[in-house]
């Protein structure tokens, strides 16, 4: 009985002293976290590989809804899935603050093909941002590799992945649209 009284206080005292904390992401912890996840991401969280999303600058809570829609097998990928298998939940916000902090870099893309997207991506701006830099909860698109968006705009039109007004708006694309719309937010 007594051996507990020393771990009931201590858990007691952590909940007071620590709280006011808990709820911000720790920067140092998600950096040593992440460091693995350089290697596809990209050692700056630019990634260099147009398979790989680059979560450089990336909405934090976006990619946590992410990791944690991962976890669950709410959104498939056999890669993705392996790696997160061991991350808890304060992990996946800590790495999502951290790359939530480095700078975006613009992947880049066929001018003439952006050129032909650009119009077609006013409709997405009232929830991804006036330059698709991201807003609240919904993610940065702007200068993510156009191979990647269009991958993931043919995902949510074919309804491989859920994604709220994604599935309709993508089923409402043709994979034209869906080439010109990536290559224009892939040269942001
Ligand atoms: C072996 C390569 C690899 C490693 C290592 C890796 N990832 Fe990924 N990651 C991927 C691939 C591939 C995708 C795209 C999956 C898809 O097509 O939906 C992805 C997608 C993501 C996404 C979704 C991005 C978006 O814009 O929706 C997040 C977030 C993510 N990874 C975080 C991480 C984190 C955090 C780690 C380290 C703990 C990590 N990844 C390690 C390959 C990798
Ligand atoms: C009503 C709000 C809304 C509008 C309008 C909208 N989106 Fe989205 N978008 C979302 C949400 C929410 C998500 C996250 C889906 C999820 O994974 O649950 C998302 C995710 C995405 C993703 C996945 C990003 C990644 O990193 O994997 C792409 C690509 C995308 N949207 C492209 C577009 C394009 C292109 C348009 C315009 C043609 C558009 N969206 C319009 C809400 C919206």
């Amino acid at each position: 009985m007594n051996t507990h009284f020393p771990r009931f206080f201590a858990v007691l005292l952590s909940l007071f002293s620590v709280s006011p904390i808990v709820h911000s992401a720790d920067l140092e912890a998600g950096k040593a976290k992440a460091a693995f996840c350089l290697g596809c991401h990209g050692e700056n969280g630019n990634s260099k590989n147009p398979q790989y999303p680059s979560l450089a600058g990336q909405r934090a809570n976006y990619i946590e809804y992410q990791l944690v829609a991962f976890q669950s097998g709410k959104r498939t990928s056999p890669v993705m899935q392996g790696m997160i298998a061991q991350l808890d939940r304060e992990d996946m916000k800590n790495i999502a603050a951290y790359f939530a902090s480095l700078s975006a870099e613009s992947a880049g893309a066929d001018p003439v093909v952006a050129k032909q997207g650009e119009s077609k991506t006013a409709m997405c701006k009232g929830c991804h941002g006036n330059s698709a830099e991201g807003r609240g909860g919904f993610p940065r698109l702007a200068g993510q590799h156009p191979e990647y968006l269009k991958k993931q705009l043919l995902n949510f039109k074919d309804r491989s992945r859920t994604g709220g007004p994604m599935n309709g708006i993508a089923s409402s694309l043709s994979e034209q649209d869906i080439d010109e719309i990536s290559a224009y937010l892939g040269s942001l």
